[in-house]
């Protein structure tokens, strides 16, 4: 190639040819939009792509942790939002270590699926006898459902690799699609119900296996996506754990050691702004407004992260004089109620005239419209995870989840007695309805928007991935580093990098 042309080439791949001023400063200060788990760990990928000199703000209109936290009940604290992870969560896992954490297994007791009538699978606390009652009941649905999931969770990893080496994606599509190429994007399309039954899974396995599993997950039955779904059966396997002293420790230690500020207050607003320089080109920044106890103020930001869920009814913000404007987005999150209750279960209400013969620590459902709750089971405090192996049956602490707020007829249906209730309401999880198009990632030059993988799956790590996709996002289009973005066939050329 002649040398004029390689210049050419190479001009055509440099900074200033992606529209950035060569040797673009550093940003001076970005803004995250909420504290949860997505925009803390947005928050430390941030810092550890854009180094100690650049400014970075948290603002969080409630608390930092978002969904996850706590409830106190008679002087313990129990998870009342997410709370196990599994234990190929790499980020959450990472951040356990770094912050001096400690994780702790997550113990369940015996296992019933119940119908609304009766019982139609029931754990045995013997192994052999549980394995010849799944084979009994549903053949090898349930060894292939393994390989089934095991096979999506190899090709999810990837995306650790992925990040170690810097790369990432403009989009939710595109980073699915790197990982499973057209089957994941695919499975985005379907329902979990379509996805299994094409792959040959009975319909009593889907019914009463893996309905019951998206209840308890997700609060809604089979019509969620199959990636969602995926991630959900993966919900079911075993050496699940969640954070002693509670998840959301983990959303303060990244505060801390990303030295982030947090401010409190609501942001109401985003608008785009040019600052004139005398020399070069105009600054563009992002003024962003929030309401704080001290009335309504703002400030300017180079780079703004939102990590809340963007509709009406949640982070409400209104997107000022973009051209072109940036989508409105409608789609609702759906309701589920976490319910902690200390009490003996009533096991009458559950068809069991003797109580003594109850012995269910965890209880699922299967879809029957009578039902007014999707799952109960048994939870022992945050501080005390794994210390003892056995939890109590006899007066314990259930956690209720439920599409409505309990009733006090239906407590003490379901409860022969009790000490304590205490009732969170959320809008927990995107409410899924397959086939919808994913949010975008990039709302405008340099403002970011996370959240929006929630609509492939709701899941802390899910969270934590699109923070730390966000975070290279933008820093590689800050400095202009196309290569490191939207990258094909990556899962290849890395194989044949080492
Ligand atoms: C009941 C329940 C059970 C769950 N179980 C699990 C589980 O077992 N495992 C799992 O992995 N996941 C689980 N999840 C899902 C998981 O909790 C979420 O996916 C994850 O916590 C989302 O984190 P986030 O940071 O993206 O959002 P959020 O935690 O919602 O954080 C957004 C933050 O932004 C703040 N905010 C919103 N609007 C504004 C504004 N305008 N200005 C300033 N701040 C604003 C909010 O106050 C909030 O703190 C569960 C969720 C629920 C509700
Ligand atoms: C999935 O559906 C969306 C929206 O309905 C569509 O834009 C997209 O092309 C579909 N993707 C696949 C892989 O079928
Ligand atoms: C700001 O918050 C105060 C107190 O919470 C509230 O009364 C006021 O209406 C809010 N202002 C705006 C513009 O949202
Ligand atoms: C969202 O904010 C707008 C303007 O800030 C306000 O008029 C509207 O009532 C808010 N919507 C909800 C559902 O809170
Ligand atoms: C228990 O359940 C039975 C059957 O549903 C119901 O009749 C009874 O009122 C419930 N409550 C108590 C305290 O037994």
């Amino acid at each position: 190639m002649p040398a004029a042309s390689l210049l050419l080439l190479l001009a055509a791949l440099s900074p200033a040819a992606l529209g950035r001023g060569e040797q673009r400063g550093a940003p001076g200060r970005i803004a995250v939009v909420g504290g949860g788990i997505g925009g803390t760990a947005a928050a430390y990928f941030l810092r550890e792509k854009f180094g100690r000199g650049v400014r970075i703000e948290v603002l969080e209109r409630e608390a930092v942790g978002g969904r996850l936290a706590t409830l106190e009940v008679e002087g313990e604290g129990y998870e009342a939002g997410g709370s196990v992870l599994h234990p190929l969560n790499l980020h959450m896992k990472h951040f356990v270590k770094e912050l001096g954490l400690s994780a702790a297994p997550v113990s369940s007791g015996l296992a019933g699926i119940y119908n609304g009538e009766e019982f139609v699978f029931e754990e045995s606390s013997w192994y052999i006898i549980n394995v010849l009652k799944l084979l009994w009941h549903y053949g090898l649905n349930p060894l292939r459902m393994y390989m089934w999931v095991e096979d999506i969770l190899d090709k999810f990893m990837r995306i650790y690799r992925y990040q170690t080496y810097d790369y990432t994606f403009s989009s939710n599509e595109r980073l699915l699609h790197a990982l499973g190429g057209n089957d994941f994007t695919q499975m985005l399309n379907q329902t979990i119900d379509e996805a299994m039954q094409k792959a040959s899974f009975s319909h009593k396995f889907i019914n009463e296996v893996v309905c019951p599993t998206m209840r308890v997950n997700y609060g809604q039955g089979v019509n969620i996506n199959g990636f969602v779904g995926a991630v959900s059966l993966a919900g079911a396997e075993s050496g699940l754990w969640s954070v002693k002293g509670g998840n959301k420790l983990v959303c303060t230690g990244l505060i801390y050691t990303s030295k982030a500020e947090v401010i409190s207050g609501t942001v109401l607003s985003i608008e785009p702004k040019t600052r004139p320089r005398s020399t070069g080109d105009p600054v563009k920044l992002y003024q962003v407004t929030y309401n704080t106890t001290a009335g309504v103020t703002g400030d300017m930001y180079d780079i703004v992260v939102i990590a809340a869920p963007l509709n009406r009814r949640m982070a409400n913000i209104t997107f000022k004089n973009f051209n072109p404007p940036v989508p409105e987005f409608s789609s609702p999150y759906h309701q589920t109620v976490a319910t902690l209750v200390h009490g003996r279960l009533n096991a009458s209400f559950f068809g069991y005239q003797d109580p003594s013969a109850f012995r269910f620590g965890a209880i699922f459902t299967t879809e029957n419209p009578k039902l007014f709750i999707n799952s109960l089971g048994v939870v022992s405090p945050v501080e005390k995870k794994g210390e003892e192996g056995k939890l109590p049956l006899q007066s314990a602490v259930w956690k209720v989840f439920s599409k409505e707020v309990l009733t006090k007829e239906q407590l003490s249906l379901l409860f022969s007695s009790y000490d304590s209730v205490k009732v969170k309401k959320w809008l927990a999880y995107p409410h899924y309805s397959p086939p919808e198009p994913l949010p975008p990632i990039i709302l405008h030059e340099q403002l970011y928007y996370l959240n929006g993988i929630e609509w492939a799956a709701s899941a802390m790590e899910m969270s934590a991935i699109a923070a730390k996709n966000a975070a290279l996002l933008a820093y590689h289009r800050w400095y202009g580093n196309a290569d490191k973005i939207d990258q094909e066939d990556l899962h290849e050329k890395l194989k044949t990098e080492l």
